[in-house]
C-alpha cells in the first residue's frame, strides 16, 4: 500500500510552494494556514509571510498587528496568534531552536498532535502519522468503518489512529503523509471519489459507498456596514473601527463601521456581498453614508488613507469589500486604485 501511495503521489500531487523546502519553520506556517483555508488562499499568503518573516526570531520580534496584517484573508486568526506566541516562546525559552520530535513540538502553544506530526515527520523523518479529516475519511472508506449505534465517532477515530500509525512508511513518513492528505483532497473527495485514478482502489472495501458525516446546514445572517469617504490632499481616505480586544471574534482587527439593524439607512445599499463564516452565510449590505450620520463610535475610529487601510489588519470581510469597492487591491503590496464611481452590486 504504501509503495502504491507513493508512487502515485510522485506522478500526481501539485506543486505547491511549501513542497520546496525542509526548513521546519517554513513547514509549520503552511501546516498552520492549511487548517481549515483553502489551497488556493494558502499559497499567496504564504509567500507574503514568509517574505516578511522569514525566521522564527523574525516572526517573534514582530508586532501583533504585524503579524494579523500578514494573516488578513485567512480567517481564523487565533491560529496567527499562537504561532506568534510559540514564535516568542522558542526564542525566550528554547533558545531560539524549534524542537525536532512530535512529542516536544506538542509542548508549545497551537501545537497539536497534527501539526506536531506533519512538522516531525516532513522536515525531520519522524515516522508519525498524520490524521486529519482527509486522512480519516481515505482510512475509514477503506475499512468500512463507520460510527453507529454500538461504535461512537471516538472509536471510530482510535481504530483510525492505530491504522494510520501502522501505515506510516518509515523511510518516507514525511511524502507518506503528504500523500494521503493528498488523496484525500484530490481523488478520495467528500462528494464523487475518483476510484478510478485512486492508487488504494484495489485494497478499498467501499469504493465511494461509504457514507460520509452529513453537513450541518449552514445559518445565514445580515451585516450592515457603513462605507464613509473623503477626498484629501492625498487620496481617498475611509473611516475604518478596531474591534475591541475582548471581542472573541477577530479582537483588535480593523473593518468599516456597523450599523445596528435599527440605524440602517433607508436607501439601497451600494454594495451587497455574501460572505461565509464560521459556518454562518452572511449577506453584507454595504451604505454609504456622510461621515456626520456615523452613530457614536464604541470602539476606536480613525479616517485612513486607502494605502494605509491596505497594509493594516483588516478582516477578511473588510479586505473583500474594500476591493470590491475599487478602494484597494488585494494583494497587500500593490499600488493602490483610484475608487471606481459606480459600484457593482452582486
Ligand atoms: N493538507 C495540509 N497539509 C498538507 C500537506 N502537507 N500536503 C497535502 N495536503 C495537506
Amino acid at each position: 500500500m504504501r509503495s502504491e501511495l507513493l508512487t502515485w503521489y510522485h506522478r500526481s500531487r501539485r506543486d505547491l510552494p511549501w513542497r520546496h523546502t525542509s526548513d521546519p519553520y517554513a513547514i509549520w506556517v503552511s501546516e498552520i494556514m492549511l487548517q481549515q483555508t483553502r489551497v488556493a488562499v494558502v499559497i499567496d499568503r504564504y509567500t507574503a509571510f514568509l517574505q516578511s518573516f522569514p525566521t522564527i526570531q523574525s516572526l517573534a520580534e514582530a508586532g501583533e498587528q504585524d503579524v494579523l496584517a500578514l494573516w488578513s484573508g485567512l480567517g481564523y486568526y487565533r491560529r496567527a496568534r499562537m504561532l506568534h506566541k510559540a514564535a516568542k516562546a522558542i526564542v525566550s525559552d528554547y533558545n531560539g531552536q524549534m524542537p525536532t520530535t512530535a512529542a516536544r513540538l506538542r509542548e508549545l502553544p497551537g501545537i497539536g498532535s497534527y501539526t506536531a506530526a506533519a512538522i516531525a515527520s516532513i522536515a525531520h523523518s519522524e515516522p508519525v502519522a498524520v490524521v486529519d479529516g482527509n486522512v480519516e475519511r481515505v482510512l475509514s472508506r477503506i475499512q468500512g468503518w463507520h460510527s453507529h449505534d454500538t461504535v461512537s465517532e471516538a472509536a471510530v477515530r482510535r481504530k483510525v489512529d492505530d491504522f494510520a500509525q501502522a501505515l506510516v512508511d518509515p523511510r518516507h513518513p514525511g511524502d507518506y503523509n503528504q500523500a494521503i492528505m493528498e488523496l484525500g483532497a484530490t481523488v478520495c473527495t467528500p462528494r464523487n471519489p475518483q476510484c478510478l485514478v485512486c492508487p488504494w482502489a484495489s485494497e478499498c472495501r467501499t469504493l465511494g459507498e461509504h457514507r460520509t458525516p452529513k453537513r450541518a446546514a449552514m445559518k445565514t445572517g445580515e451585516i450592515v456596514y457603513a462605507l464613509v469617504l473623503r477626498e484629501s490632499s492625498s487620496g481617498t481616505e475611509i473611516v475604518l473601527e478596531q474591534r475591541a480586544a475582548t471581542n472573541s471574534v477577530m479582537p483588535g482587527l480593523w473593518e468599516l463601521p456597523v450599523l445596528k439593524p435599527a440605524q440602517k439607512p433607508e436607501h439601497e445599499p451600494m454594495l451587497t456581498v455574501r460572505h461565509a463564516i464560521m459556518q454562518v452565510n452572511y449577506t453584507v449590505h454595504v451604505h454609504a453614508l456622510d461621515a456626520q450620520d456615523l452613530p457614536e463610535p464604541s470602539l476606536e475610529r480613525r479616517w485612513m488613507s486607502a494605502e494605509q487601510a491596505s497594509s493594516i489588519a483588516l478582516t477578511g470581510l473588510a479586505r473583500k469589500i474594500l476591493t470590491k469597492a475599487g478602494l484597494i487591491r488585494t494583494s497587500r503590496n500593490a499600488a493602490v486604485i483610484a475608487p471606481s464611481p459606480v459600484l457593482e452590486v452582486l
